[in-house]
């Protein structure tokens, strides 16, 4: 299947008679994402699915997305082009972990990324995106514990973030964004003084982008750690004419069409995400045209999940 204009025709016809709002997320293809009705970051995503009248959701993203939007729209029909599209970060706690872990710190707040299964959610009490896990944990009284689950990267920009003892981060890592070093960064930033440094927080680099700064290396304002939906939000406004960007390459595209007028540059150009790239235009033409893969949550569990993922889409409006 050519993404042509028969393509979109077809596509877009489709999702009409389904009555269906097409979402992708920042990392998809970019013929994927110039199709959808809405892009956008995990969060504003998420508040667009709870948001929108149409009958069914199309979501062009990875399986933990969808099922965020069926937790929060049960009588929505939510479909994924391709059910195949995990997320390795997703997979690094389990509900039977989580369950473990709590038992180990009686009282504890448990705050969860986005990138964690239903079941997973249904554990926890506040949900959080890259771009409000700060205020999620700034929200919690200061005396009581936090479990934070499940990336460490995350985790430790939060806890830099609030300064809070009381945090606890599970270990879990997204292999996209840890592959996204250090080393690799200093190189980047050495050889492009001149440049700004987008950062994702769940980047292995995130650490060593204020190490750099810390150390006067690149100045501190040119550091700046951000959600992907910040990242456009800063590129309409830096007055850089470069910028190093470390998260997935999807990104580029919708900062491309920010600001034509910046070179963006990834940090790591293999930084690809193959569960997102699962979303090709096939793969899209026979979800509209069939229906499918529809996304399931069981009641039960979907009830649980549903009060961490709405005080996510709460908090920080
Ligand atoms: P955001 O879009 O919330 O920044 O999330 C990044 C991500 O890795 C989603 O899988
Ligand atoms: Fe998951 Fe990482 Fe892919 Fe995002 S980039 S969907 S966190 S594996």
């Amino acid at each position: 299947v050519e993404p042509d204009a028969a393509w979109r025709d077809e596509v877009l016809r489709l999702a009409e008679e389904r009555d269906a709002v097409i979402l992708a997320h920042n990392y998809q293809l970019p013929e994927i994402q110039d199709i959808a009705h809405h892009t956008g970051d995990s969060l504003a995503l998420s508040r667009i699915a709870a948001q929108s009248d149409a009958r069914t959701i199309i979501f062009c993203g990875v399986h933990f997305m969808a099922e965020t939007a069926k937790i929060l729209s049960p009588e929505k029909t939510v479909l994924i082009p391709d059910e195949r599209a995990g997320c390795s970060l997703a997979d690094s706690i389990t509900g039977a972990q989580l369950r473990e872990w709590k038992a180990q710190h009686p009282g504890a707040v448990v705050v969860s990324y986005v990138n964690t299964t239903a079941e997973v959610k249904a554990e926890t009490d506040i949900c959080c995106t890259s771009s409000n896990a700060v205020d999620v944990v700034r929200s919690i009284p200061a005396d009581r514990e936090v479990l934070f689950c499940p990336d460490q990267f995350l985790g430790a920009h939060v806890k830099r973030e609030t300064g809070r003892e009381n945090l606890h981060i599970w270990a879990g890592e997204c292999h996209v964004h840890a592959g996204i070093n250090g080393p690799e960064l200093a190189e980047r930033a050495a050889a492009n003084p001149d440049a700004d440094l987008f950062i994702h927080p769940e980047c292995g680099c995130a650490t060593s982008a204020l190490y750099l700064s810390g150390e006067g290396i690149v100045p501190a304002e040119k550091v700046k750690i951000l959600s992907t939906g910040d990242m456009i939000t800063a590129a309409r406004s830096t007055n850089a004419r470069k910028v190093l960007v470390a998260t997935e390459v999807g990104m580029l595209h919708q900062l491309r069409k920010a600001a034509p007028e910046i070179d963006f540059r990834a940090v790591n150009d293999r930084a690809s995400c193959t569960y997102m790239k699962m979303i090709t235009p096939a793969a899209l033409l026979r979800c509209v045209r069939d229906g499918l893969d529809e996304v399931h949550v069981d009641l039960e569990t979907a009830r649980r999940a549903r009060g961490a993922v709405q005080r996510m889409i709460e908090i920080g409006q």
